[in-house]
């Protein structure tokens, strides 16, 4: 399996707890690189525009307000199978069903305050990846 890169990103619930060290350490534990890194505030359009897929979803208006609550760590993440590997160690999205171990099982609030995102597809990290970071910006 090739050195796959994936988009993460530590959610305001988890840098106003300051546990962003706690979750780049589950990451490094877990084989995966940070080779791009920015905390930034969100404003309400870029995370809009982050999460069209879910626009028409009943939780988008309180995903969005959630999401420019506070600062978010945006991330890529290098590895052997990153994607997949990235979603093993975030755990579920709901913290109730996540496995023993993983970031939103230690650390996650709710399922809409769950500490972490990550890209779920190849095409997804991609395009991930692209609204927040150009290429300059990762270095592995
Ligand atoms: P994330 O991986 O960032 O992608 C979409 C997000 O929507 C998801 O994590 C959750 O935080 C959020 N989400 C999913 N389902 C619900 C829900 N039922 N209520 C509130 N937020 C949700």
């Amino acid at each position: 399996m090739a050195l796959e890169r994936t988009f993460s990103i530590i959610k305001p619930d988890a840098t106003r707890r300051n546990l962003t060290g706690k979750i780049i350490a589950k990451f490094e534990e877990g084989g995966l690189r940070v080779v791009a890194s920015r905390r930034i505030h969100m404003t309400r359009r870029q995370a809009e525009s982050f999460y069209g897929v879910h626009r028409e979803r009943p939780f988008f208006g309180e995903l969005v307000d959630f999401m420019i609550s506070g600062p978010v760590v945006v991330q890529v993440l290098e590895g052997e199978n990153a994607i997949a590997r990235n979603r093993e160690i975030m755990g579920a999205t709901d913290p109730s069903k996540a496995d023993a171990g993983t970031i939103r099982a230690e650390f996650a609030e709710s399922i809409g305050e769950n500490s972490v995102h990550g890209s779920d597809a190849p095409e997804t990290a991609r395009q991930e990846i692209a609204h927040f970071f150009s290429e300059a910006d990762i270095v592995g």
